[in-house]
């Protein structure tokens, strides 16, 4: 148990003296309850402490980059022992969640941070990032196949919303496409192409709005400069307030 102005300044919240006046201001809640005892001495393991209505982040924010492999479930933990995304980050103590997911086999560019509040807005409906994702399909869609990828094409859950769809490479048997969409619904790309006749052979993500997997090879990751952060929480308060 700790006091609870101490555990606000830890939290990165302000300074300790600072912390003492939104608790006296009433500004800070334990647990549901507004607390204005300077002495009051908290868990921080265990109970709720909110500040201005915001839960307070105990652990120093971190925002990776990981190239996520195939062969690897976007989750903390696999009830059947499969290998998990964060059994990947060798040298992260603090406990980072998938921003979104990527299915088992599909690799690429996938977030993971301790920033709930950037995790939920990024993965808002309202916040249209740009997801684009190279494919191999099976055979040679038409250009009308492409151009229904792009435009709205209708799965059981309803039409997708508009994105784009172009041809990157045409071998006789597959054609790779680029594909970008701004949704996440469940195995979305690969229902899309399902659709047109032309199941996904191999899947990845390449871009997530305007980060790039450019220079973290599959299986590696790397930390979002401060740059990087900075610009992603701009562009989701822009986009989401
Ligand atoms: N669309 C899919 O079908 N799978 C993914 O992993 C991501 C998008």
């Amino acid at each position: 148990m700790e006091r609870l102005q101490k555990i606000l300044a830890q939290a990165g919240v302000a300074s300790r003296r600072k912390c003492e006046e939104l608790i006296t201001q009433g500004r800070v809640k334990v647990n549901g309850t507004v607390t204005t005892e300077l002495g009051t001495k908290v868990d921080p393991q265990n109970d709720a402490i909110l500040v201005d209505d915001k839960p307070i982040h105990l652990e120093k924010l971190i925002y990776l980059m990981l190239h996520k492999p195939t062969g690897v479930i976007t989750s903390l933990h696999d009830p059947q022992g499969r290998r998990v995304v964060t059994d990947l980050l060798t040298d992260i103590p603090e406990r980072v969640y998938p921003v979104g997911r990527l299915d088992y086999d599909t690799s690429g560019l996938l977030l993971l941070t301790n920033d709930g509040e950037l995790a939920n807005r990024i993965a808002h409906p309202s916040f249209e990032i740009d997801k684009v994702y190279r494919a191999w399909v099976k055979g040679t869609p038409s250009k009308e196949a492409v151009k229904k990828l792009a435009t709205g094409i209708r799965l059981e859950d309803g039409m997708t919303s508009p994105g784009e769809a172009r041809v990157i490479e045409q071998e006789a048997q597959r054609t790779l496409l680029e594909i970008t969409i701004h949704e996440g619904r469940n195995r979305q790309v690969r229902r899309m192409c399902e659709a047109i006749g032309h199941p996904v052979l191999t899947l990845e993500r390449i871009r997530l709005g305007f980060l790039t997997l450019a220079g973290v090879k599959r299986g590696e990751y790397r930390h979002l400069t401060k740059e990087e952060v900075e610009r992603l929480k701009r562009e989701v308060v822009q986009k989401t307030l």
